[in-house]
């Protein structure tokens, strides 16, 4: 499958290619493992012997973190590209209880209830139809199961994609429309704790979760950039060299060197979890009676 067969028509002018693991591990993958690492223990359910979904599971990062820091009876990864689907399963360590499969997001092949917590790392403002993917993780968790997310806060404290669309609109203005920021509602606490609340999950909470994202030079940060995953490299691959060579530029410009010329920024998520209320007695009418 090439990689314009993984692009999602459905999303129209964004065409974000998501299809090569080794790559997006490069680019964001080191960043969303680190994440994933601090989300688990903090907002996940910690008991062990758990059945754990991973929506939009990428290349691996939030299953592999589940199953190092729990006891899983099973972690099931579900993403729509073969490609990061593949490179999650290469990743997975032999004896943990992971299984990934190709699926829709806003379709997903499970059962009602099958699952004990249902969770999902830097992808939910990827998906089509966001509200309609929260509704299939509400529907496919237990009553009293979790539901939880973490999205980047690209509009302001993703420090790496904040300098590279505001070096990117510099350069061209054009560049606007396609800035994460602009284009993500949910990367900020008050749409994601609605769109729980929305999906009828209780006792929703938002966090921050911040990591550092430090580079071993300008080249480091760089690469990544040319190598086509996600919206920023996708843009980036689309420039004539010399449009390139002026955003490459720009964005040189724009970041801190260490004295050894390391750039070291930071990069902030905001994580929201909440619960499938527990099953409940309907509510009894006025005459007293319990509805049949
Ligand atoms: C930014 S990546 C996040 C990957 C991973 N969870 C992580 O934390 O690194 C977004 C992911 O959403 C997936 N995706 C996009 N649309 C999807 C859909 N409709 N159903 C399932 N996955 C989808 C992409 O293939 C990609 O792997």
């Amino acid at each position: 499958m090439d990689e314009r067969d993984e692009r999602d028509e459905r999303d129209g002018p964004r065409r974000d290619v998501w299809a090569t693991g080794a790559a997006y591990e490069r680019y964001m993958g080191r960043w969303s493992r680190l994440v994933a690492e601090e989300f688990v223990p903090r907002s996940a359910d910690a008991a062990d012997g758990l059945r754990w979904l991973d929506v939009g599971c990428g290349t691996g990062a939030l299953a592999a973190a589940v199953a190092a820091r729990r006891r899983p009876r099973l972690v099931v990864g579900v993403d729509r590209s073969p490609g990061f689907a593949a490179t999650a399963r290469a990743s997975a360590r032999p004896s943990a209880p992971q299984h990934f499969v190709v699926a829709d997001a806003m379709c997903l092949p499970a059962r009602d209830a099958a699952f004990d917590a249902v969770v999902s790392g830097l992808a939910l403002n990827f998906l089509p139809d966001p509200a309609a993917a929260v509704a299939e993780m509400a529907r496919v968790v237990r009553p009293g199961g979790l539901v939880a997310a973490y999205v980047w806060d690209y509009a302001e404290g993703m420090g790496l994609l904040r300098r590279f669309w505001d070096a990117a609109r510099r350069v061209d203005p054009s560049a606007a429309a396609l800035d994460e920021g602009r284009r993500f509602p949910l990367c900020r606490p008050e749409p994601l704790r609605a769109a729980w609340a929305g999906a009828g999950l209780a006792d929703v909470r938002v966090a921050a979760i911040e990591v550092p994202t430090v580079f071993a030079d300008f080249a480091d940060l760089w690469a990544p950039f040319l190598a086509g995953q996600g919206p920023a490299p996708t843009y980036t691959a689309a420039l004539s060299p010399a449009a390139r060579t002026r955003l490459r530029d720009a964005l040189g410009a724009a970041v801190p060197r260490g004295p050894d010329g390391s750039v070291a920024l930071t990069a902030r998520a905001w994580a929201v979890s909440g619960r499938r209320p527990p099953r409940t007695r309907p509510a009894r009418r006025s005459d007293g009676r319990w509805p049949a």
